[in-house]
């Protein structure tokens, strides 16, 4: 965990490496960079002028709190606490332990309390002022040599606009920041594609905030004793003004332009069922919509459909142009794609309307229908 970072051989990563680091170092302006969730937008967590920079940039509600990346515990020792420890952990709660030492470097953000008023260096803008910061390692190489080498923690919310689906490509970020920000470090598409998990182990029972890229399933099987009634957030808004615990679900999140319908699986059915029930949705649907606006629509699905079968969805009717999209074949292959895909028919094909097919919601499906349901918002269906 002290972190042995990535050697980069290639001169022109990291004539770029330095660069970013430089523009992190400055406190002025964000830089995008890829981690194996999504791609972040960040800067200082020490620098009220960084955090600024970033809301702006992705025009986010500032009291919305925001991860610190460090590159290993030595940094957040060094950097957030100041001290220098005899056991590397001890300012790190007990709960956490056992997770943190199987799951980081990764998918998993922890909160931790904010130092005493006169011993905290972290800007209060990147705790929207709560008393406990959330934290992480990220196992991306380039994320976390830019850490390293700016020596610096790192605010980074995803590097969408607000309230767009987050970005798992470099494309994805230039698309909503192009001209809004010096820097996008290109790492290829991310691995994980939905953001980290979010826990809480300072309550009791210990609370898992935002499900992600480590599963439920894993929190309680590897998290020790503390964890085995870990909880799961499920309040899905709450009033103007309430404190919460996960700021971020007052917002609307992941939302392509066009509508999206969630197809909410019901189990057992078989793929010819499922094409039937869907040209049947589609159909029905086509009549509540004002059918002239409508010209494309896309389905993403985990169903391989044929080039007909895919026409035959709305029934002949050729004023409307049907995209299918093939999210994958397991939880993992859909997380990975699912908003890369969102993205592709909303921004590059235009489409006008979204079918989505849900998964069930265990192991992956948790994060993939907590993401899928913000976007459809109340166009859920059983299907
Ligand atoms: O995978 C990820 O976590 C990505 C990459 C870039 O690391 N980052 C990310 O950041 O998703 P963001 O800002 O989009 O989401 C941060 C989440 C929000 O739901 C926020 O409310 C919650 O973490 N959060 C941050 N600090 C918190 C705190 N002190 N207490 C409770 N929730 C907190
Ligand atoms: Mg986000």
């Amino acid at each position: 965990l002290s972190g042995s970072l990535p050697i980069i051989t290639d001169p022109a990563s990291e004539k770029n490496l330095l660069e970013a680091a430089k523009i992190i170092r400055g406190n002025l302006e964000p830089v995008a960079f890829p981690t194996e969730t999504v791609y972040g937008l960040g800067g200082s967590s020490l620098s009220d002028e960084a955090v600024k920079s970033i809301y702006r940039a992705k025009n986010r509600p500032s009291d919305n709190p925001l991860i610190t990346h460090v590159s290993s515990v030595d940094q957040l020792n060094r950097k957030i606490y100041q001290e220098k420890l005899s056991s590397p952990f001890q300012n790190i709660p007990k709960a956490y332990h056992a997770l943190i030492s199987t799951l980081w470097p990764g998918p998993l953000t922890i909160l931790l309390p904010v130092p005493a008023a006169e011993k905290s260096v972290l800007s209060k803008l990147t705790t929207a002022n709560q008393p406990t910061f959330a934290v992480r390692i990220p196992s991306n190489p380039i994320a976390r040599a830019l850490i390293a080498l700016s020596d610096t923690p790192i605010a980074a919310p995803s590097a969408n606009a607000s309230t767009r689906p987050s970005p798992t490509m470099a494309s994805h970020v230039y698309h909503d920041l192009n001209g809004r920000i010096p820097l996008i470090l290109d790492g290829g598409p991310c691995k994980v594609g939905v953001e980290s998990t979010v826990v809480d182990g300072l309550s009791k029972p210990p609370m898992l905030l935002r499900p992600g890229g480590f599963t439920y399933e894993q929190i309680l099987e590897l998290g020790g004793q503390d964890w085995k009634d870990c909880k799961v957030e499920r309040r899905k808004a709450v009033a103007d003004g309430e404190q919460v615990k996960t700021p971020g679900m007052k917002y609307k999140h992941y939302s392509p332009s066009a509508k999206v319908i969630l197809l909410v699986p019901e189990p057992q059915r078989t793929d010819s069922d499922r094409i039937a029930k869907l040209k049947y949705l589609i159909s029905r649907e086509l009549q509540n919509e004002d059918v002239n606006t409508v010209k494309k629509l896309a389905i993403l699905t985990s169903l391989h459909l044929g080039a007909d079968e895919i026409q035959d969805l709305t029934l002949g009717d050729s004023k409307i142009k049907p995209i299918a999209v093939k999210l994958g074949n397991s939880g993992e292959e859909i997380q990975a794609n699912l908003f890369a895909a969102l993205r592709q028919v909303d921004e590059i094909d235009n489409v006008d309307l979204i079918f989505v097919e849900g998964i069930s919601e265990d192991r992956e499906g948790l994060a993939i229908m907590n993401r899928l349901r913000k976007a459809a918002g109340d166009h859920c269906i059983s299907f």
